[in-house]
């Protein structure tokens, strides 16, 4: 397997370092050949190249079997626009890449449901896939910009959606659906909004080629608040790209942390995967990332792309073991008997949990 990483910027190396670490150990132990070439993305390859998305970035990813990225973004540049911000350089692959379906699993850990900030029992046992629609709306619509003079200037975005649009991830979600709990809860604004009515209907006929999967529709703000108040009653939620941005950042915090969440972008050229999290410029350099949320993106790599089952149900064993045994990045921590650990001993913990499962696979089939 051919994987093209891009650490970019902040605490992206760091996470992804340890995420890179693990895919070494995996297919070590399984016996794959993995050929990792690294390329520069966001504010490093404006520093390298003077673009945040260089060709050679580009070429390099459109020619792999699958991108690894960490994080994009720093301060230094937030007085730009949108189109020279390390961020575009990231909006800019996705495009090119085409991953439409942008799946991000909230999964509440039973060893670290207390570090969640909702009560425990409501936080326990959540389970929420969300399927974000990524190359629509308002993140790429047109027209959109700056216009008029000194003060008196207007901006403008654009919201559309076209039926097709809506189609593939709509059936992207109830796919997903099938393999889980068969629940599908569409998120729209179709109370105000045309591009969420187009957005309802088009749902609601795609649910008529899947009958075993019950649809409900949620206007967004109140699925904002039903997600905190009773977040085990959502299986799947597939809703447009910016309304998908924002509550999985909150459905991230009910698993205990944003560090948590790891992505997969899929049904475009090449498949995309990184954490939800961005480049946390106020912690970068502590050496107290939290990897988990890269490490569980290319354990969805191992899953999706590459279709190693095995491979990836045992990396998310060793995330189990390791939270159990009470290893925490400050971010998870909740206080008790917990051991405070670092980025990188958190990845060398779930290497040798890693390697531990394997051992004890490869014993019980020798008896
Ligand atoms: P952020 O996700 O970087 O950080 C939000 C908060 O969560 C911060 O307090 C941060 O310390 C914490 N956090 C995030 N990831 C963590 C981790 N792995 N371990 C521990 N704590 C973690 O969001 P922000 O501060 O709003 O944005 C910072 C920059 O990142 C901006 O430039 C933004 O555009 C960019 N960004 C990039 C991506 C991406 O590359 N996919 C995603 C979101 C934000
Ligand atoms: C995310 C991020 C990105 C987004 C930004 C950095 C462009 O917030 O992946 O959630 O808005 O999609
Ligand atoms: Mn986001």
């Amino acid at each position: 397997m051919k994987i093209t990483i891009l650490p970019g910027d902040g605490i992206g190396p760091e996470v992804t370092g340890e995420a890179v670490r693990i895919l070494r150990a995996i297919t070590a132990i399984h016996g794959h050949k993995l050929e990792l070439v690294e390329k520069p993305i966001g504010g490093v390859a404006i520093k390298q190249t003077g673009s945040p998305l260089p060709a050679e970035t580009l070429d390099a990813c459109l020619a792999g079997d699958a991108v690894l990225l960490g994080a994009v973004g720093s301060p230094e540049y937030d007085s730009l626009p949108p189109s020279q911000r390390p961020e575009q350089g990231l909006l800019s692959l996705r495009r090119a890449l085409g991953g439409f379906a942008n799946l991000r699993p909230a999964i509440s850990y039973e060893a670290i449901a207390a570090a969640s900030p909702l009560r425990e029992e409501v936080a326990r046992g959540a389970d929420i896939l969300i399927v974000r629609e990524l190359l629509g709306g308002l993140y790429f619509g047109e027209p959109r910009g700056f216009s008029g003079a000194n003060g008196n200037s207007v901006a403008s975005n654009t919201m559309s959606y076209s039926v097709a649009e809506v189609e593939r991830v709509a059936r992207i979600a109830f796919e997903a659906a099938l393999k889980r709990r068969r629940k599908v809860t569409s998120v729209d604004k179709a109370n105000v909004l045309e591009t969420s009515q187009l957005w309802r209907q088009t749902v609601s006929r795609v649910a008529l080629d899947y009958p075993l999967v019950a649809l409900d529709h949620l206007y967004v703000d109140a699925c904002a608040m039903h997600l905190i108040t009773n977040p085990l009653k959502f299986d799947v939620i597939v809703t447009e790209n910016l309304f998908g941005d924002i509550l999985s950042d909150e459905a991230a915090a009910i698993t205990g942390s944003l560090g948590m969440l790891p992505s997969a972008s899929i049904g475009g050229l090449v498949d995309l995967y990184e954490p939800v999290h961005g480049s946390a410029p106020d912690i970068v350099g502590t050496g107290f990332a939290n990897p988990f949320g890269a490490i569980a993106s290319a354990t969805m790599m191992l899953r999706y792309t590459m279709h190693l089952e095995q491979e990836a149900d045992e990396i998310e064993e060793a995330i189990r073991v390791v939270l159990k045994a009470g290893y925490r990045t400050p971010d998870i921590d909740s206080g008790g008997m917990r051991y405070i650990a670092t980025t990188s001993e958190i990845g060398q913990l779930v290497c040798d949990a890693v390697a531990e499962i394997a051992d004890r696979r490869y014993a019980y089939h020798a008896v």
